[in-house]
């Protein structure tokens, strides 16, 4: 019995530290794990959730009726079209569909139902090789995944002892910590955390002696989102 209302309410902030073994469960395939980070639905979700599969296992085709976003955090993820290792940013628009598999094992970052109408372009960004642009302050690099109608993805770098400005969020930002600690005034977030601040919050992030990088979207948690 899958839990249908996780995180649901746009509107409230979410931190969840890096997942413990007990954080992952069973998916309905064999071999396939998930850490379920907001959910609206049942198997046919509005869903955010970190997926492992474990070596040698494979998901059924699955059509993407409200499209797919991933970013693979380990191992290579494959399905018919190719193999995809860790660093790979995937966007299958609605109307695609695959069977996905793995054979060394991997962990995904997933989000199901969010894509905006008329976002009907696939994309393929390897993250290992595609180029860094200067950020907003000194420190910070950014390598932008996706722009829509507002709502923007990118991967940002930030090098240790690096201070953003304050800064409000008029549509949300949701962040996954891919390496090293990010901070703000409000805490920690160890690789493997992941915030979800909602519309019109403000921080102020930094980096400590460890730097980061993050995966940040902003723009996504309108009133049409909750
Ligand atoms: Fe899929
Ligand atoms: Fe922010």
């Amino acid at each position: 019995m899958n839990p249908t209302r996780i995180n649901a309410d746009f509107d409230q902030r979410v931190v969840l530290l890096p997942p413990g073994p007990e954080d992952w469960l069973p998916s309905p395939m064999p071999g396939v794990h998930r850490r379920l980070l907001d959910r609206v639905g049942d198997e046919v979700a509005r869903a955010t959730s970190l997926v492992r599969y474990a070596p040698e296992s494979r998901f059924s085709f699955h059509e993407h009726g409200g499209g797919e976003e991933i970013l693979v955090l380990d191992g290579v993820f494959s399905d018919e079209e190719g193999d995809y290792p860790a660093g790979t940013y995937v966007r299958n628009p609605p109307g695609t569909g695959h069977a996905p598999s793995s054979r060394t094992g991997c962990t995904l970052f997933v989000k199901l139902w969010q894509f905006a109408h008329g976002d009907s372009k696939p994309v393929r960004i390897d993250t290992r090789r595609a180029g860094w642009s200067p950020g907003l302050v000194a420190g910070l690099s950014v390598m932008p995944l996706h722009e829509h109608d507002g709502i923007s993805t990118a991967l940002v770098r930030w090098a240790p002892e690096t201070r953003f400005n304050q800064h409000a969020h008029p549509g949300g930002e949701e962040i996954l910590v891919l390496e090293g600690l990010f901070r703000d005034e409000h805490g920690e977030y160890p690789a493997g955390s992941w915030l979800r601040n909602p519309r019109w919050s403000r921080h102020t992030p930094y980096t400590g002696p460890e730097g980061a990088l993050i995966y940040v979207k902003v723009g996504h948690l309108g009133a049409a989102a909750g």
